[in-house]
């Protein structure tokens, strides 16, 4: 008899090339309906399976991972950021947890370029005015925006997507890039775009843009928060393509609102998938449904990373990308 293959729960529905090639290696419990799940359902996922495939909309708090019941082994997180499970609650219960690093690098610096250039040229609000029929002709003085080209890009966090969007920005729209990072960048990431480090104060007050690429931690909440947008250009926008939690939502609302600050390009938020009213009202704003690494390349790749990861742990082998 063949041996017992290990049971893994998805607890969202996968790019089906990526779910057939978990097939071939796993008995599966899906979420057919690709429905949203709670602590408790993800607890009861825990109790049934070996290991979760999970995504950034399952809350994976300690006591997911408590008691004897559980039989989950490993977290294969589909998705870089891990800030919605408790890795030193799971660490602790021998709970392994992975990611996938690397592979949606390009497509998340994109989309923060796209948002860049978005609330830069007033993206938003020419395409509301076409589609809502308000459009009544060109101007000399319509829906002037902000040039990019040659600009300052402030960038919080030099890791691989704020490296990958200094380089579009520099080698592509020439932007002049200050960087604050609270580890020591490497020589070479810095010199590829001449980048000049600085204190949070200096970046925040010396850029026309600021682009957010920290991860979510107890130390980067509120980060941005209502002193540090005050340090801000009223000139100036901010680009958040990192974690909702790292800008304090209700603060960045009142700067926009009040000319404080020009614009922002938002693609995550707080309490996802609830945009704050505030934010919704203001012309000025992109907002979109946490897109960063929406390609059908980076979400087959993150398939593909998460299911390797899977295939090392139940072959007892390190995985590749797992967390420390
Ligand atoms: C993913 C992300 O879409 O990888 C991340 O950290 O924010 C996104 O690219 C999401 O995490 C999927 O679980």
């Amino acid at each position: 008899m063949p041996a017992s293959r290990p049971v893994v729960a998805l607890t969202r529905r996968l790019p089906p090339e990526v779910e057939r090639a978990l097939a071939a290696e796993f008995d599966l419990i899906e979420n057919r309906e690709d429905r949203q799940l709670g602590v408790a359902e993800l607890r009861d996922l825990a109790t049934r399976a070996d290991g979760l495939l999970a995504t950034v909309t399952d809350p994976l708090p300690a006591e997911v991972f408590a008691g004897e019941s559980v039989r989950c082994r490993i977290v294969a997180n589909f998705g870089v950021g891990y800030n919605h499970i408790d890795v030193p609650a799971a660490r602790a219960r021998g709970v392994v947890v992975t990611n996938t690093p690397g592979v949606l690098t390009d497509d998340t610096a994109d989309l923060a370029v796209a948002l860049l250039l978005a609330v830069a040229r007033r993206m938003g609000e020419g395409e509301r005015e076409v589609r809502e029929s308000r459009w009544n002709g060109w101007r000399p003085t319509h829906l002037l925006g902000t040039r990019v080209s040659g600009k300052t890009l402030g960038i919080i966090g030099f890791g691989r997507i704020g490296r990958a969007v200094a380089q579009r920005a520099h080698h592509g729209f020439g932007m002049r890039i200050v960087i604050h990072t609270p580890h020591e960048p490497p020589a070479d990431a810095v010199a590829a775009v001449e980048a000049e480090s600085g204190s949070l104060q200096e970046v925040l007050g010396g850029s026309d843009f600021v682009s957010l690429h920290v991860p979510a931690t107890p130390a980067t909440r509120h980060l941005i928060d209502r002193r540090r947008l005050a340090m801000m250009r009223p000139t100036a926008f901010l680009i958040n393509t990192s974690r909702g939690d790292v800008v304090d939502e209700a603060s960045l609302a009142a700067a926009l609102e009040s000319g404080a600050l020009a614009g922002a390009g938002l693609d995550v938020y707080q309490r996802e998938p609830a945009v704050p009213e505030a934010l919704r009202r203001l012309p000025n704003v992109m907002l979109l449904p946490h897109l960063g690494s929406a390609t059908r390349e980076s979400r087959d790749a993150m398939g593909f990373k998460a299911l390797e990861n899977l295939i090392a742990f139940f072959a007892g082998r390190t995985p590749p990308d797992l967390i420390p």
